[in-house]
């Protein structure tokens, strides 16, 4: 038996490893072909001191000045002794480029385009190899525009099917990759792209959830939501899923599938024009109730454009309240990813 290891690199990037039973990380990691910190090998020295944000595991043997019982307490661990007894998402301190890790590229033909409303265009690849990149519901991938030589980062909106990887992108007037969306693409053409990225995730699910999602920032909402609906909601989890104008309002067919499936989900729109015609008019800090924060017992997960993203943090932070975990990504013009 095997499982899988997602290795979460300083710089956004992560990689899958498969981990053998009785394997250590590290042993897993260098059959893979990615160099992790190391040195001695034997638990003594620290070099390989990592987090394990999720998963079960035999942390192995080692002493005090390599690991401390805090440490070890608070989740840290040694990869030279680590033998996972799960899948699980481990954080490497050192950059991608450091652990010679790079990288996975696809490549594909575009299989699915959809002008979804005025201003949002969804689209799916199917990729050339048939198999899918893994990645964690939230991670995004870097797509190169087409005969530009520039790559724009997307999230992916929902979890592979068969071979094809979905995206959800907002139409910007002039941009790059918006105009090759809306005025040449077609359906056979071909399309590269490097993933996974960011760690912009769904954590293990263990207490309430909140979802704040701007105009497209619901793409990687919905690929969580995916997860979700495949795997159970233990716990209440509500989204609120705010945009600029009405034609922005996009895919509330596949939210009701959700909230269908999962008897705790719950979801909210709202429109911030005062010229709408919605029912819920305002920001989505408007939509925010006091019991969507539970007093702070909620882990949140907030994506959208950067003002929204902003917005959205300084108010929950005026209300005093600190949520137990609290996760955003910036869809920021460019590849520079804020994520925590
Ligand atoms: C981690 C990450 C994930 C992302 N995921 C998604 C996603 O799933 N869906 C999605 O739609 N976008 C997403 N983005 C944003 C995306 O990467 C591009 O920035 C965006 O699609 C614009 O690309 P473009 O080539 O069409 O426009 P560009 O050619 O990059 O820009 C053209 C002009 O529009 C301006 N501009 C760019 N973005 C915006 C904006 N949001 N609002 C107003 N003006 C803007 C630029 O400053 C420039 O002047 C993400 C960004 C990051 C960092
Ligand atoms: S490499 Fe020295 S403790 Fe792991």
């Amino acid at each position: 038996m095997s499982h899988t290891i997602a290795l979460s690199f300083e710089d956004g990037v992560t990689r899958f490893v498969s981990c053998d039973e009785g394997e250590t990380v590290a042993d897993a990691a260098y059959r893979s072909g990615i160099n992790v910190p190391l040195d001695c090998r034997d638990g003594a020295c620290g070099t390989c001191k990592s987090y394990c944000e999720s998963g079960a595991y035999d942390a192995g043997d080692y002493i005090e000045d390599a690991l401390t019982p805090d440490e070890a307490a608070a989740g840290h661990v040694l990869t030279c002794q680590m033998r996972p007894k799960s899948d699980c998402v481990v954080k490497i301190a050192a950059s991608s480029a450091l652990c010679k890790a790079g990288v996975s590229r696809f490549s594909g033909r575009l299989a699915r385009l959809e002008r979804l409303s005025a201003s949002t265009i969804g689209f799916s690849i199917a990729l050339d190899t048939g198999g899918a990149p893994a990645f964690l519901p939230g991670q995004y991938a870097n797509l190169s525009v087409p005969g530009t030589g520039e790559v724009r980062a997307y999230s992916f909106s929902a979890l592979p099917r068969e071979g094809h990887v979905e995206f959800l992108v907002r139409n910007i007037p002039g941009g790059r990759m918006s105009t090759w969306l809306s005025e040449r693409a077609r359906v056979g053409d071909a399309l590269t792209f490097t993933a996974p990225m960011g760690s912009f995730y769904l954590r293990p699910v263990t207490r309430r959830l909140l979802f704040l999602a701007g105009g497209t920032g619901l793409a990687p909402v919905l690929a969580m939501l995916d997860l979700l609906a495949r795997d159970g909601l233990p716990v209440p989890a509500h989204l609120i899923y705010g945009v600029t104008a009405d034609a922005d309002l996009v895919l509330l067919d596949r939210l009701e599938q959700v909230a269908a499936r999962l008897p705790h989900f719950t979801f909210a729109t709202c429109v911030a024009d005062p010229a709408s015609v919605h029912p819920r008019k305002g920001y989505v800090t408007h939509h925010l109730a006091p019991e969507h924060l539970a007093g702070g017992a909620v882990d949140a997960y907030l994506c959208g454009p950067p003002a929204m993203v902003d917005a959205v943090r300084a108010h929950v932070q005026a209300l005093g309240i600190t949520p137990a975990a609290f996760h955003y990504e910036r869809f920021s013009p460019g590849l520079e990813a804020k994520a925590a």
